[in-house]
């Protein structure tokens, strides 16, 4: 199995990330780690060791990372994900324990005791990849590759060309695309067509499991939020396409491109610049996702749900 750390900040469509990659057998996840994003770090990390409680996942552990962006402030979008980052269900108290280390010291455990290289896998904002990637640069080669979910090809979805988790840290964004290290960027442009339609909920329903009960409330709540916040009666379940990526390559096209992260603009602090036409002619450090195959990807996530508890 491919092994992997999920970096997260959960987060609805962050807990059914973490249900994919604990619930697929063609997964190893190694680790957990949790970073200030969708809420503050507090909640991050509760809700994380709350959705592998909830999933019955043992064994894997949680460490909390940063708590801010490296060198801004942190705003939580409490507007899609309620006041704790994971709104709807009643939280159970979660029996997964809080692992001593910090995000990086885990990772860096992880990345030097691992018989293979390991698959990092971050939903959120890209601090505590940055501040490995900073403090660590002997174990890069102990990354296979790096899966992110974050930037956008087109338009944002904080600002009118930022998406969230490049716009919470675009200073760490702009660290892990310099890196020069495997890495694909799973976009709004691609997360967009990963709706949680009537149909998914039902289906989830229907597993009959309280994994997928507990999640179809998460997914009501967030369709409830996006279709206020911003008109989507049906939302994008952006972070697991991420994990549907190292699970089954042919799940997503991608396009190898340069990109570079805005870290200055005035207006487009967070954007993420893709040169998808090579107007530039600059060098790719990027393989970006771009059309993903729906009914394979909701499959997976399915299956996940039903192989966990
Ligand atoms: C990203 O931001 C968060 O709200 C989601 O969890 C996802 O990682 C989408 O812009
Ligand atoms: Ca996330």
């Amino acid at each position: 199995a491919i092994p992997v750390i999920i970096d997260c900040d959960p987060g609805h469509d962050d807990v059914f990330a973490l249900w994919l990659a604990a619930g697929n057998p063609a997964i190893s996840l190694l680790g957990v780690t949790t970073v200030g994003g969708n809420g503050r770090l507090e909640h991050t990390t509760h809700n994380a060791r709350v959705a592998l409680t909830v999933a019955g996942v043992e064994g894997v552990p949680v460490a909390a990372g940063a708590d801010t962006p490296l060198r801004r402030e942190l705003t939580p979008a409490t507007w899609i994900h309620g006041d704790n980052a994971l709104g709807g269900p009643v939280l159970p108290e979660p029996v997964v324990p809080l692992d001593r280390r910090s995000a990086v010291e885990l990772m860096a455990d992880l990345l030097t005791t691992s018989a293979e290289p390991i698959t990092l896998i971050p939903t959120g904002p890209l601090t505590n990849v940055a501040t490995l990637l900073e403090r660590r640069p002997d174990l890069r080669g102990r990354i296979r590759e790096i899966i992110w979910m974050g930037g956008s090809t087109g338009r944002g979805n904080v600002t009118a060309y930022a998406e969230f988790n490049a716009w919470v840290d675009p200073e760490a964004a702009d660290v892990v695309f310099r890196s020069g290290l495997p890495l694909t960027m799973v976009g709004l442009n691609i997360s967009h067509q990963a709706l949680v339609t009537p149909q998914v909920i039902e289906d989830i329903a229907a597993i009959g499991n309280e994994t997928s009960a507990f999640g179809v409330e998460l997914l009501r709540f967030f369709c409830s939020t996006y279709n206020t916040v911003a008109g989507m009666p049906e939302g994008p379940l952006h972070d697991p396409i991420t994990v549907a990526i190292a699970i089954d390559r042919a799940v997503a096209t991608v396009r190898s491109s340069h990109v570079d992260v805005e870290t200055k603009g005035e207006f487009t602090s967070g954007a993420t610049a893709v040169d998808l036409l090579d107007m530039l002619g600059a060098e790719h450090n990027a393989d970006i996702a771009i059309t993903l195959d729906v009914p394979r990807f909701w499959q997976l996530v399915r299956e996940a749900v039903a192989n966990l508890r």
